[in-house]
């Protein structure tokens, strides 16, 4: 049997296993396997093992109960004893891009709120200056660079935006750069938000851009560059109407839509979002009732992000304690970006979804996976269970809620993609 954790350290290049070097089958022995496989609780298993087969789980159980292998060529690894859940799903980034806004941080510390800093020229716009800046190499290589740090983090699979180019070829770049980041050991989706702001040269004429986007749009999916459509719905970006008409190219080519939703202000966007069956709306401070029953009836999940929130110094709490009460399911997610939130850790937003928004330890994790999963509209990953993707997370942990419990110091011990183990620590 292979001792796992002895046979990956960090800082050893990345091994991927694949069908050429190993049986297609696993055994994974010795973890205590937290699957959330149930609608409610942990799905603790003290003693747990798993079977997979190639990159699917074809078994979960007490160890003990573990079926005879027959014949067939099967690793068997040794995990050492460490706590292993499903790999964390990042349903809500804008990893890809140039430069930093360290500078409006200042200004917002000395009393310079988001919206006047976006008003006066500055915000998105500024990263778009210098992401148009940037080559496709050198986005790419600072994107790997956080995706890495995600990774180390426990993320298994995360959605990456555009809406830094917000121009045909700019915002194709960066699709560019998020397909290529699915190949570096992360299962990556990608979403167009072209519909982020408005770009300078077409200051005056929103409609115009909206009509631009509209016609963009089936030519970076003709290019296979996108999975999902997602705008920011807010009085500084773009209105209902707006958003409507992309909504409605996303609808024609099959396209699911989210959206960046009553972050600032209530726009009625999450209503909007329902109509077109969104899988999710994100943010959500100012949600309103209306909202959360829209929100309700579509099955759109409500995506939670209290990177953003802390970093914009927000006081206004989404309703989450409604949320709960209509039974619209809450995700987690890092909301990565330089303006709003430059964090790369997902169990940080764990944490910060239970002190500040009064998620339980449970809720926050099951954000991070399950209910991540599903804002991405993916049924095969985010629990632990027969037939699901092989994507685990590792960590240093005795229980799960331990996930929010410890803030700002990595217990993950690895990851492993589709039965491929990434980088696994002692
Ligand atoms: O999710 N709200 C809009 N988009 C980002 C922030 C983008 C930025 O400031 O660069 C968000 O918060
Ligand atoms: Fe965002």
């Amino acid at each position: 049997m292979t001792a796992l954790l002895e046979s990956f350290t960090p800082g050893l290049p990345e091994k991927a296993l694949t069908a050429a070097d190993a049986p297609a089958r696993r055994v994974w022995r010795h973890a205590r396997v937290a699957t959330l496989a149930g609608a409610s609780g942990w799905g603790l298993i003290e003693r747990g093992a798993i079977v997979t087969e190639n990159a699917r789980i074809a078994w979960v159980g007490d160890e003990a109960d573990l079926p005879a292998q027959g014949n067939a060529a099967v690793e068997e690894l040794d995990l050492d004893g460490a706590l292993l859940t499903p790999g964390l799903v990042d349903a809500h980034t804008h990893l890809v891009y140039g430069g930093h806004r360290a500078h409006e941080f200042e200004m917002r510390l000395q009393g310079a709120s988001y919206e006047e800093i976006a008003r006066a020229g500055g915000g998105i716009r500024s990263t778009v200056a210098a992401t148009r800046a940037a080559g496709e190499d050198a986005l790419f290589a600072s994107a790997s660079a956080r995706l890495r740090t995600l990774r180390e983090g426990g993320v298994t699979t995360v959605e990456i935006k555009s809406g830094y180019g917000l121009s045909f070829e700019d915002e194709a770049r960066c699709l560019r750069v998020a397909r290529r980041l699915g190949t570096t050991g992360v299962s990556v989706r990608t979403t167009s938000l072209a519909a982020h702001a408005l770009p300078p040269e077409f200051e005056g004429r929103a409609d115009d851009y909206i009509a631009a986007v509209c016609e963009w749009l089936p030519r970076w999916h003709a290019q296979g560059l996108v999975d999902a459509v997602d705008a920011f719905c807010e009085r500084i970006a773009f209105g209902t109407a707006q958003v409507e008409r992309v909504f409605a190219v996303a609808k024609s080519l099959g396209l699911p839509v989210k959206l960046h939703a009553e972050q600032l202000s209530d726009s009625g966007g999450t209503e909007l979002a329902a109509r077109f069956d969104a899988l999710s709306c994100d943010h959500l401070e100012y949600l309103s009732d209306a909202g959360i029953a829209a929100m309700r009836a579509a099955g759109t999940v409500a995506m939670l992000l209290p990177g953003a929130f802390h970093f914009l110094r927000e006081t206004k709490l989404p309703p989450v304690a409604a949320l709960r009460e209509a039974g619209v399911p809450m995700a987690v997610s890092t909301d990565h970006n330089p303006g709003t939130s430059p964090t790369l850790s997902l169990p940080l937003m764990i944490h910060l979804a239970c002190v500040d928004f009064r998620l339980t330890p449970e809720e926050a994790v099951r954000g991070a996976t399950v209910h991540a999963a599903r804002a991405l509209g993916l049924a095969d990953r985010g629990t632990l269970a027969a037939g699901r993707r092989a994507d685990f997370a590792l960590w240093s942990l005795e229980h799960p809620r331990e996930l929010a419990y410890w803030f700002g110091h990595p217990a993950c011990r690895g990851t492993v993609v589709g039965a491929a183990p990434k980088d696994l620590a002692p």
